[in-house]
Order: C-alpha cells, then structure tokens, then sequence
C-alpha cells in the first residue's frame, strides 16, 4: 500500500504533508511513500535524505497521483490535479469544504473517499490528528513576533541609567487555542498581557498564564457544550464594547483571535474602537480570512489609520512552514495509522468510527 504526496504551490503554501520524521513513521507502519521531485527544497529537505529512508521519488505530479492509493496534501487539489485523480484514491489534507465547495463535488465524482481534518471531532482520542490546534497555536505564537516587529517600541521593561523603558500591554481579544498561545508568548518577550472571550471557562486559563481576564458580565452561556463559542447577542455586544473602550486606550499591542466554527468572525472591533488605540499601536487580527474581528483589517495589508497599524496576514504559517510542517505532518501520521489496518493490509474506511465519519466529505 502506497502514500504519495506531491509538491503544493509553494508561492501560496509552503507547508509539506510529509517530513523526515513523518516519512519514517509511516514506513515503520509497513507503507511505502512516493514524493515528487523536489518536494521539499525549499525547506531545506532534499530529496536524497528522503531516498535514504526508502521514499520513492518521481518527476511529475500525475505519476505520483498515478501510483500512490493514499494522497497527502496540505490545500485542496488544483484544477489540473484533479483531471489526473484517479477512482477510489482516498485524499487527506485540509480542504476547506466551505470555500472549495464546488471542487470537492468535482473530486466526488470520481469516486473518490476524501478527508478533511478540520472537520476533526475534538474528542481526546483525536487530539494527535488535531489540525486546528496545531496550526492555530503557531499561529498565536507568531502573531505576537509579528506584532512586535511592526510596533516601533521596546516590550519589556528595561531599568537603564538613561531612564525606564515601560513594558508594553498586550491585549488578546479571544481566548481559544490561538489566543492562549498569544497570551503565553506575549508574557514570554515581558508585556502585560489581558484578555477576554466570551466563554467564562476561559478565564481560569487566561489566569493560569499569568494574563488578567477582562470580563463582560452577562447571565448568557455562550458556550456551546462543544467548547465553541455562540454568537453573541446585541446586548453583550455592548457590553463587550463598553469594556474595550477603556481597554483600546491602555493597550499598545492587540491580537483578534475570535471566531465562531461555520459562521463569520464576530466583528469586535469597530472603527471607533481601533481610533482610541494610540499612535504607534498594532492590530493584528488573525480573524482577517473570515472576515476580520476589526475594522480597517484587510487580507494580507497592513492598513494605517491616525498612526494605528491594522495587519492582516492570510496565511501565516507560511513565516514558520518547517514547525508548522513537523506538527501537521505528525497530525496526518495519526490519522492514517487510524485508517490502516496492518493485518488487512489496506485502508479501512470504517463508519462506526467517529473519527472517519466525520472527516469523511460527504456529497
Ligand atoms: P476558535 O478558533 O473557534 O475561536 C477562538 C476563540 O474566540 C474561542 O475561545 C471563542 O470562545 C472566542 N470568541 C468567539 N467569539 C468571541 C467574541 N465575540 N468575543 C470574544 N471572544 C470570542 O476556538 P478554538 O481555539 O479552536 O477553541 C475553542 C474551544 O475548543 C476551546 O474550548 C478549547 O479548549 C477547545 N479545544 C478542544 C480541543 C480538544 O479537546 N482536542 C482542542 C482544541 C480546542
């Protein structure tokens, strides 16, 4: 039984499916691998230490397509992938079925079983196989790095004889994996760090990391018993507004996180809010590909208003793709030994269990 997995389009994602590690792991498992050539390079991977652990390298897509029954991917196909898909291959990336809609309906006809591990459920047997997690956790992380590159200050406070440089405040709006990640990293580089989310059980972890939790009182639960958020309802919206507003004036540093699994990101931040940031502030909102959590925040720009800059960075796991592949490459390893069965020696795509069902695109 054969994994393939070839090169995505590295001008939009330079994420791999499949890594060093990753690549032994699934050999160990009794499965071969065939890569296309230069898989990797970019990343500083060749081919050759591929070839040392037994992958099997060919000069096209379409011959990987070709021979390989299990397809690894990071985005959905392009257009000319799909034509060289070949009935019953079964396809694992993350695909995105709300905006690819229509190319997934494509792949279907061809008899295809695809999965999308977004749509995980987020029990603890899962965990390993957790896309969403892995990745937004980067992203949290990275969000600060960049925040801070772009905010013309200094963020620790720093004793000199020349005078005290104050700590800068770092404010995360949304609490969940990515803003926790935020949260830590922020009091890592030294800022002083608050928080808020809708969900009340997020506080005690905003806490336990040393940030303060900025809380909008309300009788709502507005947690699903999935651990999601709700949307909100207007009243708490202005609730939620009347606190940020002293909050955007203190904060140097403030990174969007929030978001509502198949809805649009809630917007947070209007373009008053943002105006009572003072000159020199960052906005990063990580939200902007749902549609932003602040005003002014635009795919991949960075907008400036009365000296307040608003970034929006589309794919931001693009500035680390090396961890980001270690972690997603790991997640894909979990699912497939899920998937494989070694006695059988074949891909067992068993409905019973929840992990498949639910990853299983159906049309
Ligand atoms: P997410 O990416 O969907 O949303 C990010 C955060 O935004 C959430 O904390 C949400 O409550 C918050 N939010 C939504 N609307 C808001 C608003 N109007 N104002 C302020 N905040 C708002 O969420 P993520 O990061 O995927 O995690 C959500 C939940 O899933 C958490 O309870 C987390 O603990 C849980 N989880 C469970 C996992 C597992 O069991 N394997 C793995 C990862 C997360």
């Amino acid at each position: 039984m054969t994994v393939g997995s070839i090169k995505e389009n590295i001008k939009i994602e330079r994420r791999v499916a499949i890594t060093l590690e990753s690549a032994k792991n699934i050999i160990a498992l009794g499965l071969n691998i065939n890569l296309e050539k230069d898989y990797a390079t970019h990343l500083g991977i060749s081919d050759k230490q591929f070839e040392a652990l037994g992958v099997k390298f060919y000069d096209s897509s379409s011959k990987v397509i070709n021979n390989s029954k299990l397809l690894l991917k990071v985005d959905c196909p392009s257009d000319e992938e799909i034509k060289f898909l070949k009935e019953k291959t079964i396809l694992v990336g993350i695909f995105n079925p709300a905006k690819n809609e229509n190319k997934l309906k494509e792949i279907l006809k061809k008899n295809i079983n695809i999965f999308s591990l977004e749509l995980l459920p987020r029990i603890s047997r899962a965990q390993s196989m957790d896309v969403l997690s892995s990745q937004s956790n980067l992203a949290g992380y990275r969000s600060v790095i960049e925040s801070i590159y772009e905010f013309e200050k200094a963020v620790p406070m720093m004793m000199t004889a020349a005078g005290t440089v104050p700590a800068a405040k770092v404010l995360v709006i949304g609490a969940g994996v990515a803003g926790l990640q935020a949260i830590a990293t922020a009091k890592r580089l030294g800022a002083i760090v608050s928080a808020t989310d809708v969900r009340a059980a997020s506080k005690e972890q905003v806490e336990s990391l040393g940030g303060k939790f900025l809380t909008v009182e309300q009788d709502e639960n507005l947690e699903t018993t999935g651990g999601y958020a709700k949307e909100a309802s207007e009243e708490f919206k202005k609730k939620q507004t009347d606190l940020l507003k002293e909050a955007m004036k203190k904060n140097d540093i403030v990174i969007c996180t929030a978001l509502i699994p198949g809805r649009p990101a809630p917007r947070i931040l209007s373009e008053d809010l943002v105006k009572l940031m003072k000159p020199g502030s960052v906005i990063y909102d990580l939200a902007v590909e749902q549609g932003g959590n602040a005003a002014y925040s635009e795919i991949d720009k960075i907008n400036i208003v009365e000296g307040i800059k608003i970034v929006g960075i589309k794919n931001l796991m693009n500035k680390l793709p090396l961890t980001a592949s270690n972690l997603y490459a790991k997640n894909l390893f979990s699912f497939i030994r899920n998937l494989y069965s070694k006695e059988k020696k074949d891909f067992i795509i068993n409905l019973e269990d929840e992990i498949i069902l639910k990853t299983l695109i159906k049309e």
